[in-house]
């Protein structure tokens, strides 16, 4: 089976590839563009970016109901542990792990993690993620503009998700430069539109991708399933 995903809205993200269903980031309760409720979420696997409350989310109760394994930082890997997840995995930049569905590396990303509830949230990361059938995906979850994401971009991306909302991540004038630096076949915007302060024009910053580089950008709103 081919890889797909489906945006939750905001930095919500929900993969499914090989039969195995992959949830990144699940701030679904108090999203004011959640497309799906927390209730109605099944997942085999939760990646969690950074430990801000909008991206643990909603993480710990559908770690619980769905029996997913929580993957992220170590020091948040830790944390779900205090919360009563049975299953985690800690894991630090630059390492990566081959999972059932396919092969997880952080990333470095420049933003902050304290956890909800000011337990050390560790150090934020993105996303490589190579899935069985070959298919790879760059999340960069909250993060500034950084020169490595040249590096992240060689051996070639199918898929790069950044974040083009301004204000607590990269805005769009460095996200189409993150573009460059990554050379994505496919790009996709998130973390815009949720709140007024992060409010983006993602249509207008699809068009200068289209005319600045080779990279094809998908724009949709929340809750659309996009093959890959
Ligand atoms: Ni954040
Ligand atoms: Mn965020």
């Amino acid at each position: 089976m081919a890889t797909r995903f489906c945006w939750l809205g905001h930095a919500a993200l929900l993969f499914e590839s090989d039969g195995q269903r992959i949830l990144i980031d699940p701030f679904l309760t108090g999203n004011p563009s959640a497309a799906r409720k927390a209730d109605d979420v099944e997942a085999d696997f939760i990646l969690i970016s950074h430990g801000h409350g909008d991206h643990v989310g909603d993480a710990v109760a559908i770690a619980k109901r769905t029996g997913a394994v929580v993957v992220a930082n170590y020091e948040i890997a830790g944390w779900f542990e205090t919360q009563g997840v049975a299953k985690v995995h800690g894991m630090q930049h630059g390492g990566g792990f081959t999972f059932p569905f396919g092969r997880v590396k952080l990333t470095l990303a420049f933003h902050g993690s304290a956890l909800p509830d000011g337990s050390n949230g560790g150090n934020p990361a993105g996303f490589d993620l190579t899935f069985a059938d070959g298919t790879r995906v760059y999340d960069a979850a909250d993060t500034g503009l950084f020169g490595d994401m040249k590096l992240i971009g060689e051996g070639g991306l199918d898929l790069a998700i950044l974040p083009i909302g301004d204000n607590y991540t990269m805005g769009p004038d460095d996200a189409l430069r993150a573009v460059k630096f990554l050379e994505p076949d496919r790009v996709f915007p998130i973390h815009y539109d949720t709140f007024p302060l992060i409010a983006q024009d993602a249509a207008a910053w699809a068009e200068r991708v289209r005319a600045e580089t080779q990279t094809r950008p998908i724009v949709t709103p929340p809750g659309e399933w996009i093959e890959l």
